[in-house]
């Protein structure tokens, strides 16, 4: 009797599963510029993340075949939202619940969108009518082999400017997506500052833009004069990734930020892997052309005078400056020369020991106050053979993305 009864719920729990759905694949999205990108599977992409919305296992229960449609038209960003499925929990099982999908994506997109295909594709004929918000800041243009050459503009806009609050409100629900930790600010805020990235293209004979990506900026107030702008979220939209567009975006905020007297230095907020590359290589091209960083000084050591130029001229604090300099060094570097090689080795391995030798310090410390054996289990956290291995690793992987940073530099700089 009790086996039959484990079989039954084997059997149950086996066909309860049938109704889970991976949300990062049931999420379909699409920025849309002509009417047949709609049906055009190979213009969708998907979420990197959903667990903001979903929970940790980015799993929706309750549907098969669920399909989530997140269109948006190219430059206004109007939106297309609809759920699609084969088959819901409830016509298999009385009592069970399916999960709220729509209510979830719901609490994240703003009001307004269409839920009919139809309305959708009409709204696309009123993108001719969309242009860019606030003032031109940066204008470049990108060489593509196949579609030839394409013009882009970088805005800076305030949430004052008419359509723009609503259309950020838009936006901002793709950060839920492609950033793991991403919370929407509060645009009342005076001290955020907006920064956008449009593509000129043609439709018709005429002249539209398509949303490329945006960054926010906070400006922190340093005491007694100055501002400290902090560069808080940044998005290139995932169709435009891997063309330079971040790159440009962030090298012309910093270039603005950079005319101003008032500001102190530019940070950001806890930044990704991926955005520290992007900062490490934008600052070397600043940088590269300053008298402190010629190349006969990088090979005498990271000097007071490159913390001082990097500060003056490019509002770069010296943590950062710290980098380009090792960057720039490891360019200048003859590492099939032993000399050189090991000198730069030196020079980074020393940067890098200083965490370690924190570490040692507060061990002397803890020496005078602890227990032996409370000793003894501290000091094999700190075991020296351990210590060189990583710090032999850390080098390796650092010289590694300098490496990548200085090919970009000879490729695309
Ligand atoms: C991080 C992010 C902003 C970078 O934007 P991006 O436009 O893809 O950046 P770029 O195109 O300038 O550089 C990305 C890569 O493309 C390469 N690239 C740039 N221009 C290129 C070109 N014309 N041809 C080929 N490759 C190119 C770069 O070398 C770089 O490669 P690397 O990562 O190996 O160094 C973007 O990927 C993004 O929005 N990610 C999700 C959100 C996020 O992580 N935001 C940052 C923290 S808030």
């Amino acid at each position: 009797m009790f086996k039959y009864f484990v079989i039954r719920v084997n059997a149950m729990e086996k066909k309860l599963a049938e109704y889970k759905c991976d949300t990062n694949e049931a999420i379909s999205l699409k920025v849309v510029r002509f009417p047949e990108d709609v049906d055009d599977d190979s213009t969708t992409f998907h979420p990197e993340f959903s667990h903001q919305v979903f929970g940790d296992d980015e799993i929706a229960f309750g549907y098969k075949g669920l399909q989530i449609q997140l269109f948006y038209t190219a430059g206004n960003l109007s939106t297309l939202f609809k759920v699609k499925y084969s088959s819901k929990v409830t016509e298999a099982f009385d009592c069970v619940e399916p999960d709220d999908v729509e209510g979830k994506i719901r609490e994240i997109i703003p009001a307004g969108f269409t839920s009919n295909t139809d309305d959708f594709t009409s709204l696309l004929e009123k993108e001719a009518n969309f242009k860019p918000f606030g003032t031109l800041l940066h204008s470049y243009t990108v060489h593509n082999e196949e579609a030839g050459e394409f013009t882009y503009q970088i805005h800076k806009v305030e949430i004052s400017c008419p359509g723009f609050r609503e259309y950020h409100e838009r936006l901002q629900t793709f950060l839920m997506w492609f950033i793991e930790t991403a919370s929407f600010i509060d645009a009342d805020d005076d001290r955020w500052d907006f920064f956008l990235v449009f593509e000129k293209y043609n439709k018709d004979g005429e002249t539209l833009y398509a949303t490329v990506g945006y960054m926010t900026v906070y400006n922190y107030y340093v005491y007694p004069d100055k501002t400290r702008p902090r560069v808080s979220q940044m998005l290139i939209l995932p169709p435009f990734q891997g063309e330079g567009h971040g790159a440009q975006l962030l090298e012309a905020v910093h270039r603005f930020y950079c005319s101003l007297p008032k500001v102190q230095d530019i940070t950001a907020e806890d930044p990704s892997e991926n955005y520290v590359k992007l900062r490490d290589f934008v600052l070397v091209k600043l940088c590269q052309n300053l008298p402190s960083f010629a190349e006969d000084k990088l090979l005498l050591g990271f000097s007071a005078d490159m913390v001082q130029e990097a500060q003056d001229k490019l509002k770069i604090n010296k943590k950062h400056a710290r980098r380009v300099y090792e960057i720039l060094r490891l360019r200048a570097t003859d590492m099939s020369d032993e000399k050189q090689a090991r000198e730069y080795r030196l020079e980074v391995k020393k940067r890098l020991f200083g965490p370690y030798r924190k570490n040692q310090r507060e061990l002397a410390k803890m020496k005078k106050c602890l227990r032996p054996e409370e000793l003894v289990s501290h000091m094999g956290q700190m075991d020296t053979q351990t210590q060189h291995e990583e710090l032999e690793k850390s080098y390796q992987d650092v010289v590694e993305g300098y490496r990548r940073i200085i090919e970009r530099i000879a490729t695309h700089a």
